[in-house]
């Protein structure tokens, strides 16, 4: 089928990319012309593993382009995958979202179109999103027949292993009122569903892994289910990180008692890795439009907001965990190992790191950090920040009065700690993920503080 996609971020390219390998002819749309550039030469502006590789195995299927028509006019689906950032209040601003809605309005030709909205925007916007490309469809095409509807496609992919969650997804949930809608939406994903494709070698198929859930429903369904998921994963993340502090409390050693609950299987093994917390752009995002949709229907949602507060305080401790050992922070030298606000991504929206590195900052302390992969990313995103950076993870050690792993990158479990204690003024580190063996950092000769443990 003929396919495009606007906006090529971490959602819209992950999708282009995937649904081309799939079969499907797939244009890319993006306003950022050097990013298409970048994406015309086989280069990803985004840092997914296999991406680039993915994207050479479609490469036939795959065009790239700034051209509104060209992306548009010929397109049975087509995707906005826009950003959709959080205002300062916690509504999402929906100006990138408008502009797309009206370009499809302008541009589509087809006489049928289904219209899917992947950026997260408040419950309900889709029939927004729907007179948004109507007004333009007639201002522009008096006589035409197209026929177009909105339908929702919620995305579920986990940034670092976002490939393998949409070739080997738990389901595919597609929202619509209109039979049609939902059954062109089948048809499109029907390689998925049935998993007939041949798995790349880089991504094999998980043994015994046969097919793919397929739900359809309503739209306000189809967009409530995106929300409510990520808020019940950042609600079991903040519930383990509470429950981690009265551990600390008591003597008790969080990482046994996660294990011990994760294998009730009503409650399961995952999300359940206590230490800073959740990051990213879509939880903080899709529990802030939770919130603010529940407020216009006079809703607390007061779960929803407990599992964003104690998430909130998961950086506020960790800082003041590092001030009761330091006793001064003022003049001091921090390292941080890992800046993305998660392992193999480059991603640094809300970013633990930046929050902890700032709060360390404003209280006179010097920062310095290292990330394997997301170094260029903060230089550039933190320029106007105080933060330093260190070309390697050992050097973040030197001179360093503490050093604190924020992101739980495999590499850092290599680091000579005993060597790289040498370097520092003061043997103290602050596991912020669990991450790091406790007796091996003992024997280096370092006192180690975790996030669930009591020190
Ligand atoms: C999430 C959802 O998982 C995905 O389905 C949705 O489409 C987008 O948002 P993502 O934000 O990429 O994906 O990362 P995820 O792996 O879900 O982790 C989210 C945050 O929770 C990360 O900051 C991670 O460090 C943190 N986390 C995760 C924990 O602190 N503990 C855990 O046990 C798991």
């Amino acid at each position: 089928m003929k396919v495009a996609i606007i906006g090529t971020g971490y959602v819209g390219l992950t999708t282009g990319v995937t649904l081309a390998f799939l079969g499907h002819e797939v244009t890319c749309l993006d306003v950022d012309a050097a990013k298409i550039a970048q994406l015309n030469q086989g280069i990803s502006p985004i840092y997914e593993p296999h991406l680039d590789e993915l994207m050479k195995a479609a490469r036939s299927r795959l065009k790239f382009s700034t051209s509104a028509s060209d992306a548009l006019s010929q397109a049975e689906v087509i995707f906005i995958a826009v950003g959709t950032p959080s205002l300062a209040d916690g509504n999402p601003n929906l100006t990138y979202l408008k502009s797309a809605a009206e370009a499809v309005g302008e541009h589509i030709q087809n006489p049928y179109v289904v219209i899917v909205n992947k950026s997260t925007v408040p419950i309900g916007s889709g029939n927004w999103v729907e007179s948004l490309v109507r007004d333009a469809f007639r201002s522009k095409n008096s006589g035409s027949k197209s026929q177009f509807v909105v339908a929702s496609n919620p995305e579920f992919l986990r940034e670092g292993s976002a490939l393998q969650d949409m070739l080997y997804a738990d389901r595919v949930v597609v929202g619509s009122d209109d039979e049609k809608a939902i059954s062109t939406m089948r048809k499109l994903y029907q390689p998925l569903i049935e998993q007939t494709f041949t798995p790349p070698s880089f991504l094999p198929r998980p043994e015994n892994f046969k097919m793919v859930n397929f739900l359809s429903s309503d739209l306000q369904s189809a967009e409530l289910i995106k929300y409510a998921a990520n808020a019940f994963l950042a609600l079991k993340v903040s519930f383990i990180n509470e429950i981690s502090e009265l551990s600390e409390k008591v003597g008790a050693d969080i990482s046994h008692v996660a294990k011990g609950i994760g294998l009730d299987t009503r409650i399961g093994n995952k999300f359940l890795q206590a230490g800073l917390g959740w990051g990213g752009s879509c939880f903080a995002k899709d529990t802030a439009a939770l919130i603010s949709t529940g407020k216009e229907y006079g809703l607390p949602m007061v779960i929803t907001q407990a599992a964003k507060d104690v998430n909130t305080r998961q950086r506020i401790r960790m800082v003041e965990i590092l001030a009761n050992e330091l006793k001064i922070l003022k003049g001091r030298k921090i390292g941080i190992l890992g800046l993305a606000f998660k392992p193999f991504t480059d991603d640094l929206r809300d970013a633990p790191a930046f929050d902890v590195a700032q709060k360390l900052i404003d209280r006179g302390a010097k920062v310095i950090g290292f990330d394997p992969i997301a170094m260029n990313r903060a230089k550039k995103e933190w320029a106007q920040s105080e933060i330093q950076f260190a070309e390697t993870a050992e050097a973040v050690f030197e001179e360093a009065d503490a050093v604190l792993l924020i992101t739980e990158w495999p590499e850092f479990l290599d680091i000579n700690f005993s060597k790289s204690k040498e370097k520092m003024k003061n043997p103290l580190i602050l596991d912020g993920r669990n991450h790091l063996d406790p007796v091996a950092i003992k024997k280096a000769g370092l006192k180690m503080i975790t996030l669930g443990r009591s020190s």
